[in-house]
């Protein structure tokens, strides 16, 4: 299944994020010399930069089974319990958007994390008694968009903590190749690097675009992505030349024509673009801030004189003398 491969399965077929590969390799590595289980990891980072891969590498790594969940699917102690009670010795036990368990659910984990035992309330009222219920030795992975939001004692328990950053232009072609040989489908070099600069830095979006422009190379063209179908191709998907989409022109211009450039809260700036604030927040501000288009202030988000460029806007008087 071609959806399936293009998720590498082990750290050598993982591009990119050095760092964290290198330490996770001598940590797997360590775990294993002791047969023990691995330490509980924490990724985080933004969207799309491969948490869930690591996770299923992780695991794969360590040849043991990986059970998935996330943070809001589990809503009462029941459901943890049942997936930690099910668990094999050294297994990992994955949880995506950690961030959003549940503070009961929270504390919980802690005991099973750290002792890996499960205290739980039988009966009711003056019949209830906990009792504690012995966990096989695992690893959790904890996913989350946004660290801060982890209540520390969660964080504290997390013997690995890796954040992931956001992918540079030479690993982004890497990958963008490698998707290309598994697809069999031709990409010369320029078409590669116009991919990746236009891909915010996350292998989800190149891979998602690459799915595109291979649409339009199959229909218009000749099967082969060369960078003139690759850049006709991407400007119909409206993906600019910094790869700022639909979303990202109106969060820019909201700022601009409503806020005159801002100071402006993310509240009222989301509420004047409809869009949600943790989706500005968790997915585009933060590729906004790296490529230096906005800035936070004590006061707000500001745009600046890179966006205005960027936008063709040359400065703030010209817009509003049009107006
Ligand atoms: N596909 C998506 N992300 C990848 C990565 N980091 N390495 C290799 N292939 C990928």
């Amino acid at each position: 299944d071609f959806e399936l491969s293009l998720r590498p399965k082990y750290l050598n077929q993982y591009i990119g994020q050095t760092d964290v590969k290198e330490n996770l390799r001598i940590f797997i590595e360590a775990a294993k010399l002791r047969e023990e289980a691995l330490d509980h990891v924490l990724l985080y980072g933004p969207p799309g930069l491969g948490k869930t891969t690591l996770a299923n590498i992780i695991a794969n790594e360590l040849a043991v089974n990986i059970k998935h969940t996330s943070g809001p699917t589990i809503e009462r102690s029941g459901d943890l319990a049942a997936i930690l009670t099910s668990l094999e010795p050294g297994d990992v036990l994955f949880i995506d958007e950690i961030h959003r368990l549940p503070k009961s659910i929270e504390e919980i984990l802690y005991p099973a994390m750290e002792d890996y035992c499960l205290d739980i309330v039988v009966g009711k009222d003056v019949e209830a008694r906990s009792i504690r219920i012995d966990l096989p030795p695992f690893t959790l992975v904890g996913a989350t968009t946004r660290a801060g939001d982890l209540s520390s004692p969660l964080r504290d328990r997390f013997g690995v903590i890796s954040r992931l950053e956001y992918y540079n232009q030479d690993d982004l072609i890497k990958i963008v190749k490698r998707t290309s040989d598994i697809f069999n489908i031709p990409i010369d070099d320029k078409a590669s690097v116009e991919m990746a600069k236009r891909s915010r830095g996350t292998p989800r979006i190149v891979n998602r675009l690459f799915k595109r422009v291979r649409d339009f190379a199959q229909v218009i063209g000749d099967g082969i992505i060369n960078i003139d179908l690759c850049k006709e191709a991407l400007n119909r998907l409206n993906v600019d030349e910094a790869g700022l989409d639909h979303t990202d022109h109106k969060y820019l211009l909201g700022i601009i024509e409503k806020y005159d450039g801002g100071p402006v809260g993310v509240e009222a700036l989301a509420a004047s673009i409809s869009e949600e604030v943790q989706t500005l927040e968790d997915v585009y501000e933060p590729y906004l801030l790296q490529e230096g288009f906005i800035k936070r202030t004590r006061r707000g988000r500001i745009v600046t004189e890179k966006a205005f460029n960027h936008l063709n806007i040359t400065t703030k008087e010209t817009l509003f003398n049009h107006k």
